[in-house]
């Protein structure tokens, strides 16, 4: 974030959620605190709070989504909001409109919180810069550099499984560098107190050396595997890759793919996570991503809940600062 914006209002609350980076840990486990109440055993009828009756929420996607888009808008809805999704692509920014346009247009349409993903960095903190004193922008997801709510759901997910964070090794395998999904891992999990993190790429998918301070890098798969607690997997990001992603996917496979014989060198209860959309066969196999041990759906469900905690929260940060 550039030096004279912040994304907290004066009283510490979050107006916006653009990065988890430099966020208070209380505030980051009042988050999952609040996540976890909004959530209820599958089969049940979920919860439906009137926290945000009468506000309306824009989802404005420029980048394919399926999770996180669907989830802000169930979050929204079970919160008693109306929902607008916009695809960007198809809309009047591809007919030359700016985005800022696109913002006031909807504006005076009443909305109230935007919900915004895009590939061009620094475009989500711009809009936040722009926007009427009493809305809220909730990125969901900026380039490959950030994906706050991704990483708030990926830390509730260890912490309902782990019980905490102080004792716990975490490894992040896959394409690191160019994903916004581990460095938004990297930021909770560093709040948290993780004992330790590790990265396993090959070397071209290695983030640079001055990024995730004091995660250990490792190359080998099976070293970084070795007393686990969570994995967590990633896709190649082929859209953020210029030249192409590696085309030889047999052998990435073979040196970075989840089997459930590597997944072995873990520890016995350790779990496997991913954010999706996973590329099964590549980073992950069908056994591993439905066996015991992967968590990956109750992410998803996650996720539903940590976009309800956050939308709720900037709603009763707006009520406080209401004159
Ligand atoms: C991720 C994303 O879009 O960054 N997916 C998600 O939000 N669940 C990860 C990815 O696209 O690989």
């Amino acid at each position: 974030m550039t030096q004279d914006f912040s994304q907290l209002d004066g009283r510490g609350r979050l107006r916006h959620l653009i990065t988890l980076d430099g966020l208070d840990p209380g505030l980051i486990r009042e988050l999952l605190d609040r996540a976890q109440a909004y959530l209820c055993l599958p089969g049940q009828l979920p919860p439906r709070g009137g926290d945000l009756r009468g506000w309306t929420v824009a989802n404005l996607f420029a980048e394919p989504s399926t999770r996180t888009r669907a989830s802000f808008e169930l979050a929204a809805l079970r919160l008693g909001a109306d929902a607008v999704n916009l695809d960007v692509m198809l809309s009047s920014r591809a007919k030359g409109e700016s985005i800022i346009d696109t913002i006031y247009t909807l504006q005076a349409m009443q909305v109230d919180v935007f919900v915004i993903r895009d590939a061009q960095p620094g475009i989500i903190e711009y809009v936040a810069r722009h926007v009427d004193g009493h809305v809220s922008v909730i990125s969901g997801g900026e380039a490959h550099i950030s994906h706050p709510t991704q990483g708030l759901l990926d830390a509730l997910t260890i912490q309902q499984y782990k019980g905490g964070f102080r004792d716990l090794v975490v490894t992040i395998a896959g394409d690191i560098r160019h994903s916004r999904v581990a460095r938004s891992a990297h930021c909770a999990l560093t709040a948290l107190g993780v004992a330790e993190l590790r990265l396993v790429a090959p070397a071209e998918l290695m983030p640079d050396a001055d990024e995730f301070a004091g995660a250990a890098r490792i190359q080998s798969f099976d070293e970084g595997l070795a007393g686990a607690d969570v994995i967590m997997m990633l896709r190649i990001q082929k859209e953020r890759i210029s030249g192409g992603a590696p085309s030889d996917t047999e052998g990435y496979h073979a040196l970075y793919g989840l089997t459930a014989a590597r997944l072995a060198r873990a520890r016995p209860q350790a779990i496997v996570m991913h954010p999706g959309p996973m590329n099964r066969g590549i980073e992950i196999t069908s056994e591993v991503a439905d066996g015991p041990q992967s968590v990956i759906r109750q992410q998803v469900a996650n996720g539903v809940a940590i976009r309800m905690a956050v939308l709720a929260h900037v709603a009763d940060a707006r009520r406080r600062r209401a004159p």
